[in-house]
């Protein structure tokens, strides 16, 4: 029975890659968690050679594959992953395939939603838009996947503190540490739940 009981996570990610690494790294020492596949829509994404580096298989996916055939979905049917991540994946999931895994797909989104969530909302346009605002805090937020871009319900929030000397970048980098810290650890208690 135990060996039956290892827990598969699919990862989607569309650029540097820097969370889909920090989770394999994390889950290596585990034994009853694997990551099964990684996702890209880009070729020539540097997450690509982290996943090659790190030996975990990588797939590219066109518009077309995600969105006018069943291949990606029957491959996903197949695989059976407890959970699919989104971890900086730019497109959005088909309605197909957000029915087929109700609750079991999560995205990280870096700032606290509702805010600065939506269409066109991603990586520095949201550190941007934050700045700009003159927020005072900023953050991560961990959301189940559904038919509405980061509309779906929160799993996981936590806050940073926006000085007025904050640029986007040195925000991004605030939120990166959040992302590294928390994205992998809320993964885990999703599959230990
Ligand atoms: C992260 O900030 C994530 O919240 C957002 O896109 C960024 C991806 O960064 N969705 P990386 O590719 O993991 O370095």
């Amino acid at each position: 029975m135990m060996s039956n009981s290892k827990k598969k996570i699919v990862l989607f990610a569309s650029g540097s890659g820097s969370n889909a690494e920090n989770i394999v790294q994390y889950f290596a020492p585990l034994n009853n968690i694997t990551i099964s596949v990684l996702y890209c829509n880009v070729a020539h994404a540097v997450v690509i050679k982290r996943m090659k580096r790190l030996g975990i298989p990588t797939e590219i996916i066109t518009k077309h594959s995600l969105h006018h055939s069943n291949n990606l979905l029957r491959k996903l049917k197949e695989l059976k992953p407890d959970l699919i991540v989104l971890a900086g994946f730019l497109w959005k999931i088909p309605l197909p395939i957000v029915s087929s895994f109700t609750n079991k797909i999560i995205n990280i989104h870096p700032s606290l939603l509702p805010k600065y969530g939506g269409k066109g909302m991603y990586g520095q346009k949201v550190h941007e838009a934050v700045i700009r605002s003159k927020e005072n805090k900023s953050g991560i937020t961990i959301h189940y996947v559904n038919e509405d871009y980061d509309k779906g319900a929160i799993i996981f929030q936590k806050e940073t503190v926006v000085s007025s000397n904050d640029t986007p970048e040195t925000l991004a980098d605030k939120i990166h540490e959040l992302e590294f810290k928390y994205f992998p650890t809320t993964i885990h208690q999703l599959l230990s739940s």
